[in-house]
């Protein structure tokens, strides 16, 4: 099978259980401490090999990071190219406090440190199909992966997440991006900062979409992005809506996709992490949708993947932690009989 590249961030997030949020002068105590593995890149390479993608990671950590390369390739993810640098692994520090409320400090750290670029993305006897990017590393080399992907006709997903600038927006090569993934708020700070008009409220119904209200919003804003000149009717839009679930809009099909969220078996525990493993599980089916018909777009066959990436991320809420709490493909295939 070929294989998925994420150029991406790996993180050591660590949370500390506070009763308040500590306030300027102030001293507090914690409750407990947790420490886990994160950042987006890793999330979803994770995901990615959950869901049986064969995936490589490319990033950096330091010398204190050790565990984390360690965890994410016995996660079944390919580390050979996470570097060790000078710099401290990027980190989060997190104050949880009794109320649900938080209270996060980032810092970059080796995600920002320079990691040699590779001249193309197949390695002997291991071609790439799908390229995963965030916005977690420098932006430059982002932009160099997605352009030596498109030179090299493998298909690039692009979560826009934390978003860029509306000047980085608006100069980005979406030509570039096969498959935009993002959530709500990214879709509506997108299209604001590529310069759409104000959106209203669609009052027509939709062919494909309950035609609730709050659905109809989302539709409008992301069917105004996807006929955005940027986009170019090439790109694909996949856009998640947290408990109302995923609409996408594909150029190539007439009607948007609707999946709701999936039937929770208990209650939300903790939504970190949902996005990353519902990125990781439609890049690894569209991948295996690949493998199987030599392309990875067919209509019948979309809403089954969009079903099974909104499973996987339904259980991701219904457990504690990010990458830890990402479900395996057969434990979503037996929630979906
Ligand atoms: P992000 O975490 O990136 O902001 P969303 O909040 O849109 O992304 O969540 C991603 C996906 O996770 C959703 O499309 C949905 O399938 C699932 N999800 C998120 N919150 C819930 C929830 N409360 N109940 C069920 N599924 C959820
Ligand atoms: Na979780």
């Amino acid at each position: 099978m070929s294989r998925c590249l994420v150029r991406g961030s790996i993180n050591i997030d660590e949370f500390f259980h506070v009763r308040d949020i500590v306030r300027a002068g102030e001293t507090t105590s914690s409750t407990g401490i947790e420490r886990r593995a994160g950042g987006k890149g890793a999330n979803q390479a994770v995901a990615v090999a959950r869901a049986g993608g064969p995936v490589e990671l490319i990033g950096a950590v330091g010398e204190d990071g050790r565990w984390v390369r360690d965890q994410l390739n016995e996660f079944g993810v390919n580390v050979d190219e996470v570097a060790f640098t000078d710099e401290p692994t990027g980190r989060a520090v997190i104050q949880l406090a009794e109320s649900g409320e938080n209270c996060i400090i980032l810092f970059k750290g080796a995600n920002y440190a320079d990691v040699p670029s590779r001249t193309t993305l197949h390695s002997l006897g291991k071609p790439i199909s799908h390229l995963l990017v965030q916005n977690e590393i420098p932006l430059s080399s982002t932009l160099s992966y997605l352009s030596l992907a498109h030179s090299e006709g493998v298909s690039t997903v692009f979560n826009p997440s934390p978003m860029p600038t509306p000047a980085e927006l608006r100069a980005f090569p979406w030509t570039h991006v096969s498959w935009l993934l993002l959530n709500e708020g990214e879709a509506a700070d997108l299209l604001t900062a590529l310069g759409a008009p104000h959106v209203t409220p669609f009052e027509e119904t939709k062919e494909g979409l309950p035609s609730t209200p709050s659905l109809l919003t989302s539709y409008s804003v992301v069917a105004r992005l996807s006929r955005h000149p940027a986009f170019s009717r090439s790109v694909n839009i996949v856009c998640t809506l947290g408990s109302a679930g995923v609409l996408a809009l594909l150029p190539a099909l007439l009607n948007p996709i609707y999946v709701p969220a999936a039937k929770l078996e208990g209650s939300v525990r903790d939504t970190t992490g949902a996005g990353d493993c519902f990125t990781g599980y439609l890049v690894a089916e569209l991948m295996r949708q690949k493998l199987a018909t030599g392309v990875e777009l067919h209509e019948a066959k979309m809403t089954e993947i969009l079903r099974i990436a909104v499973q996987a991320a339904g259980i991701c809420v219904e457990r504690r932690g990010a990458m830890e709490s990402i479900p395996t493909r057969a434990e979503v295939l037996e929630r979906l009989q």
